[in-house]
Order: C-alpha cells, then structure tokens, then sequence
C-alpha cells in the first residue's frame, strides 16, 4: 500500500492544504503549503502583496489547481475534482472581491439575485425573470446587511461599503458554508472597513459560516479573527489562534524576500 493510501480523507466542514506547491512559469506563488482552516470561525490570511494570499484563497474553491499536493474543501478533493464537481463545491463556496464586482447599472436587488443562478436553471433577464422566493430571499439579504432601503437603486449609485454589503448579500443567497473574501476592505475608508468586517464576523457568527479572509491590515485583523495564517514567499510563517497575538508577532510575517530566492525555488 502507498503512502498516499494511509491518507485521512478531511471531514466534511473542513478546508486542508496538504504539501501544496503552485508555480506560475519561474514563480513559486505557494511553496509546499500545509495549513487547515478552523471551521466555523474568520481565519485571516496576512502577508506582503504577491506572498499568495489570493492564490491561496483561488485554490480553496478550485480557480487554480496545485502544482503538486492536496487541496480538500467541505471533503472535495479540489486537486483532481472534475468541472462538474468543481460547480458543485462552488455553491457552497461564496466569494467576495476588493472591487465588489457589481453589476453597476443593476439594480442593487437583481444583483442579489445574481448570487442564486448557480442553482437555477437557464438565463434569467431582469428582476422580475427571478422565482418570487428569490427575490423575496434576496429582500431579506438586505435587510440583514441593512441595505433594504437601496433594494431598487442601481448598484453603481452605492458608496464602496455599501456596495461591499450588496456584494455580501449576493455572496449570502447561495447559503454558502464558505465565504471566501479577497481583500474585501482594500477600497474602502476605515470605517466602513470595520463596519464591513464586523458584519463578516457577526454573519459568521450566526450562521456558521468559515471566513476565509485576505487583509492588509494588521489591526483589524487583531481585532476580528479567529486564526491568523501569515504568508510569506508562499510559504507559512504564522498560524496561530488571533487571541493573545501582538503586531510584534505578526511583524515577522512581512519580513523582505530577496526576488532571486523565490526564482531559485521555481528551478
Ligand atoms: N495567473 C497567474 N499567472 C502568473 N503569475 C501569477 C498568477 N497568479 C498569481 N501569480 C503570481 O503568484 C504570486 C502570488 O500572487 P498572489 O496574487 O496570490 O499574491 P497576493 O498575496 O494576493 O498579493 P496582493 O496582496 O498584491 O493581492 C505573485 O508573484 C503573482 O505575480
Ligand atoms: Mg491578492
């Protein structure tokens, strides 16, 4: 029997990188990444810009597929799934994005609704083409990401933290058990960046959902996660409960790679 053969197969709620190498031509984005996500809880994903956060983030819900190694999301094999295991996985995978990636000239309501075609059969044009418990599911979204009152305006029309909670709810409609976030305050000023944040967290909190979130910032970092995984060169330097860190400790994880290591790994 092979090694891989002994190989516990994750439960089903949990996200596991195991070995997992990334190379794009001379560049190691991901250098043999070992890490399990904490379920149920925001884990943060820090590190300098190109340490592979966002590729890290793209291998969970298969957008990229690992060199070599393992990737397991809620008990899919991400690494050898077929496109149509891949759909599958993704609606139980919801993703948020720095730029909200809006329809701008939607109205803020068919936007939602968007987040529900991955389960929906054919094209659908224009609100009313939605299943009424849709639309009436999508009203709720709002509702909890207190944007009811924007439901028939045009999204482009929202301020950026406004749009980020549309995009929130849009995420929220597919009742994903997963929501991958992408630097989902990088556009905005800090409060609506705690504001965003906290709306993660308490959504989180409410219905069990694992966060996996990339961030540049520290403190709120600190202040909101469960778990902090610090990448660096596409390795791991950090990954520890959030409580009881210091910036101290998480300074590490912004230590300067010389450009010439990352090329001398990809040989
Ligand atoms: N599709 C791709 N083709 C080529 N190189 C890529 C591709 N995607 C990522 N990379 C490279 O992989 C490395 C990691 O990129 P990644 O986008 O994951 O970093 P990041 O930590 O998200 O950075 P940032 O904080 O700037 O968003 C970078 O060197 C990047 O240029
Ligand atoms: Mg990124």
């Amino acid at each position: 029997m092979t090694a891989a053969a002994h190989k516990t197969i994750p439960e089903l709620g949990s996200i596991r990188f195991e070995n997992v190498t990334k190379k794009f031509g001379s560049i190691t984005a991901l250098d043999n990444v070992s890490v399990e996500f904490a379920a149920n809880k925001i884990n943060v994903l820090l590190g300098l810009s190109g340490s592979g956060k966002s590729t890290m983030l793209r291998h969970i819900n298969g957008l990229n597929k690992p060199s070599t190694g393992d990737v397991w999301t809620l008990g899919t094999p991400v690494h050898s799934a077929s496109p149509t295991t891949l759909r599958a996985l993704r609606n139980n995978v919801g993703m948020i994005f720095q730029q909200f990636h809006l329809v701008e000239s939607m109205s803020v309501l068919e936007n939602v609704c968007t987040g529900k075609l991955g389960s929906l059969r054919g094209p659908r044009f224009g609100l009313w083409s939605y299943p009424r418990y849709v639309r009436e599911n999508a009203m709720e979204q709002l509702a909890r990401v207190g944007l009811a009152d924007k439901a028939f305006q045009r999204a482009g029309t929202l301020s950026g933290g406004q749009q980020q909670r549309a995009a929130i709810a849009r995420a929220l409609i597919q009742r994903p058990t997963v929501l991958l976030a992408d630097e989902p305050v990088a556009s905005l000023d800090p409060l609506s960046s705690a504001g965003v944040i906290e709306l993660l967290a308490q959504i989180s909190r409410e219905e069990n959902l694992t966060v996996i979130c990339s961030l540049h910032q520290v403190h709120i970092a600190l202040e909101f996660a469960d778990r902090i995984v610090g990448l660096n060169a596409g390795r791991v330097v950090l990954d520890r409960p959030a409580a009881g860190l210091t910036h101290n400790d998480v300074d590490g994880i912004y230590a300067p790679v010389p450009v010439d290591e990352r090329v001398k790994i990809a040989v």
